[in-house]
């Protein structure tokens, strides 16, 4: 089963697929988390993905694709993902399409998540993740059991440096401009489902349950 967890910065989109991959039992795939892993690990290509994330922007389509695709054809992969901050552009889910064709897989639901944009400037500025782990918090909404350490492994907790005010505002229209139109295209193929993102956390993961089809019988 493949699903697309899908919506605004701030969304809910990580919270969400943390919590839903041992109930489903299929990994999350994050392109962010993993552009951010490329990014402190000091390489070329870490660089480059900065010069666009620190700004708000997009990383290139070509860019994006590669990493991905590496990503989906791990082992723990094969039956299925909970992709989170991918696709992002109608090509990217179009070479999604083509590739999860080429598995014999398909996108089975896109949730999503909506909320307004105040909301969700107020989730990413005061927003916590930790550096060991990638467990995420909010410092009132899902506070750490301890200020600045992680209540799960212990580790530093820090702040996104995209998670400013402006750089929001910034990939809040990335987002609607680039990111949004992909919605109409798995609309046509009847797999959208939204979800209000406002709510406790698991309030929102129960709506997301609700809203996740079956898998069909030859993908369980
Ligand atoms: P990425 O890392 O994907 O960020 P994003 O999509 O902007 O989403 P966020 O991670 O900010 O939010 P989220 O929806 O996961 O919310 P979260 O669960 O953390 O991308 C970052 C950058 O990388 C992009 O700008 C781009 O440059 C690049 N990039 C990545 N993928 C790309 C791609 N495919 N193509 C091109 N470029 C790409 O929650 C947010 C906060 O709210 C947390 O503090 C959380 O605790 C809190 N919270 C969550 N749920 C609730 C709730 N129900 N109530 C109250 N608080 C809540």
């Amino acid at each position: 089963m493949d699903i697309i967890l899908f919506g605004p910065p701030g969304a809910g989109k990580g919270t969400q697929a943390k919590r839903l991959t041992g109930a489903l039992n299929l990994p999350q795939i994050s392109t962010g988390d993993m552009m951010r892993a490329e990014r402190a690990s000091g390489s070329d290509l870490g660089k480059q993905f900065d010069d666009y994330m620190s700004k708000g922007l997009l990383v290139p389509d070509e860019l994006v694709l590669a990493l991905f695709g590496k990503r989906l054809a791990q082992p723990d992969a094969a039956k299925g993902a909970i992709l989170d901050g991918f696709p992002r552009t109608v090509a990217q889910a179009e070479a999604l399409d083509t590739l999860l064709e080429s598995l014999g897989r398909r996108i089975d639901t896109v949730v999503s998540m909506e909320v307004s944009l105040d909301e969700m400037i107020e989730r990413v500025v005061l927003r916590r993740t930790c550096e060991g782990c990638g467990q995420i918090y909010h410092l009132r909404y899902n506070p750490p059991p301890s200020q600045g350490a992680c209540g799960k492994c212990g580790g530093k907790l820090v702040q996104r440096a995209d998670d400013t005010e402006e750089v929001v505002r910034k990939r809040y229209e990335e987002y609607l401009t680039k990111t949004a139109p992909i919605l109409e295209h798995y609309r046509k193929k009847g797999v959208v489902k939204s979800v209000d993102g406002l709510g406790g956390l698991d309030e929102v993961e129960g709506r997301i349950k609700a809203s996740i089809a079956p898998p069909p019988p030859d993908q369980t």
